[in-house]
């Protein structure tokens, strides 16, 4: 079992390059599956979330290669729409298949997806979209089957601005017949990422980022090719790290604007964050303030992935800062870990309330869940002495060589 060990107290300075983006790839990877034809993605990250989706697309039969950062998919000959359990359970975001095999099959079989880390995820909103277009959905024995012989544009209002649900719609509408409008669609950047994709391959969408999405139905769409966003949780997750220790970092190949909303509680933590291009600098103070109150919401509010990375550098702040997680109902259970370094965390359901110590201490922990083993690195490159955290399949599904990217800015860390 592959174990991180960090010995804390270094303070980090140099250059973070930036990958592209977890939450962005996966959907972008279904999108592919439109075609039938060859599409190609460049800045496509080496996640196991990702192989996860190669996997699920080769089993419908695309010819998928991988070459460092490029990944090309040909989708000019599909098997079957039937995904089986085994693969569906690799990742939750599999579900975002659903509204693509059915547009491109006309059937779509899939189980639920996997993993229940967060507290209940329903798919309700992804199901009653897709049949507000003509989907017929029967579910039967932990299975999902979606029928459509013809799919149609229609007006979808979600309850809840639903990333996944989004996604799902686009997906199912761009070939749909008609006109369909989307309101209090996700506004997430990654849905602004997929909709420019899905228009370089001959789609019709306008309004990707501003909640109203207008998508005119086309016959069929081409490959094309495409550079995936940077990841701003990934860039978020290194702001904390470089806050936490008192450093200094850029982070390269990373627009400003979609990590905005993390930079309010790391100013007000004293951090002073500047943007040349498509660098992001930061400078932390040598101690950390408390941050207020932190609300986790949909874009643009603050991100609710990296809440967890956050938490762990106001541990060591001098005061106090109130988390109040909005979107997931169980995403704290990286606390205990926390706690076992020396953390003060009082944790009431969706609230956190973390009163700064002056330092924490190194342990064995383990990681729960994706965002969570962040939070772990964050506290670890601060706490007095050694850390060895385990469970590294949770990072190592969005995170690519987090070790490779803090030793080159001077933490002391390796993996073994
Ligand atoms: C996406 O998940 C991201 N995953 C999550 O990132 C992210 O935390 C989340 O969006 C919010 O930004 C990917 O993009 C692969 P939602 P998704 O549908 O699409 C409820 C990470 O760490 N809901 O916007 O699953 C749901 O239970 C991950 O990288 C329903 O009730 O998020 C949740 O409370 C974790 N019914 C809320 O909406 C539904 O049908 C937000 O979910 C769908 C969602």
């Amino acid at each position: 079992m592959d174990t991180i060990h960090i010995c804390g107290g270094y303070r980090l300075d140099g250059e973070i390059p930036i990958h592209g983006a977890k939450n962005s790839a996966l959907p972008l990877l279904v999108a592919t599956l439109l075609a039938a034809d060859v599409s190609e993605l460049t800045n496509c990250p080496r996640l196991s979330d990702v192989t996860a989706s190669l996997a699920i697309l080769r089993h419908l039969g695309c010819v998928v290669t991988q070459a460092e950062d490029r990944v090309t998919v040909d989708a000019a000959h599909l098997r079957c729409g039937h995904v089986p359990d085994e693969l569906m359970r690799a990742m939750r975001s599999s579900i975002v298949f659903l509204g693509a095999i059915v547009a491109r099959c006309g059937e779509a079989v899939l189980t639920y997806p996997g993993g229940c880390e967060l507290g209940p995820r329903p798919i309700d909103l992804h199901l009653s979209a897709l049949r507000r277009l003509g989907v017929q959905v029967t579910e039967e024995h932990g299975r999902i089957c979606c029928r459509a012989t013809r799919l149609r544009g229609a007006e979808i209002a979600l309850p809840f601005p639903s990333v996944g649900a989004t996604e799902n719609v686009l997906l199912a509408a761009c070939t749909a017949e008609g006109t369909t409008v989307l309101r209090h669609a996700a506004r997430e950047p990654e849905i602004a990422d997929l909709c420019g994709f899905l228009n370089a391959c001959g789609a019709r969408i306008r309004g990707g980022d501003s909640g109203t999405v207008v998508i005119e139905g086309v016959p069929r769409l081409h490959g094309a090719c495409h550079r995936v966003m940077a990841d701003r949780i990934e860039a978020a997750t290194y702001l904390a790290a470089a806050a936490v220790t008192g450093g200094r970092l850029t982070l390269t190949h990373c627009p400003a604007l979609p990590v905005s909303p993390v930079f309010a509680p790391l100013e007000q933590a004293g951090c002073v964050i500047t943007a040349t291009g498509d660098s992001l600098h930061i400078q932390a103070p040598s101690r950390l303030c408390g941050m207020g109150m932190v609300r986790t919401l949909p874009y643009p509010g603050f991100p609710t992935d990296a809440a967890a990375p956050l938490l762990a550098a106001a541990c060591v702040a001098q005061g106090t800062t109130v988390f109040v997680e909005t979107i997931f109902e169980n995403r704290y259970r990286y606390v205990d870990e926390l706690t076992r370094m020396g953390a003060r965390i009082r944790v009431d359901g969706r609230v956190a309330v973390v009163e700064g110590v002056d330092a924490l201490n190194g342990a064995d922990v383990a990681c729960t869940d994706l965002r969570g083993g962040a939070a772990l690195l964050v506290a670890a490159l601060a706490a007095r002495g050694d850390t060895r955290i385990t469970e590294l399949h949770h990072l190592d599904r969005g995170y690519e060589d987090p070790v490779g990217c803090l030793q080159r800015a001077g933490a002391s860390v390796c993996r073994r």
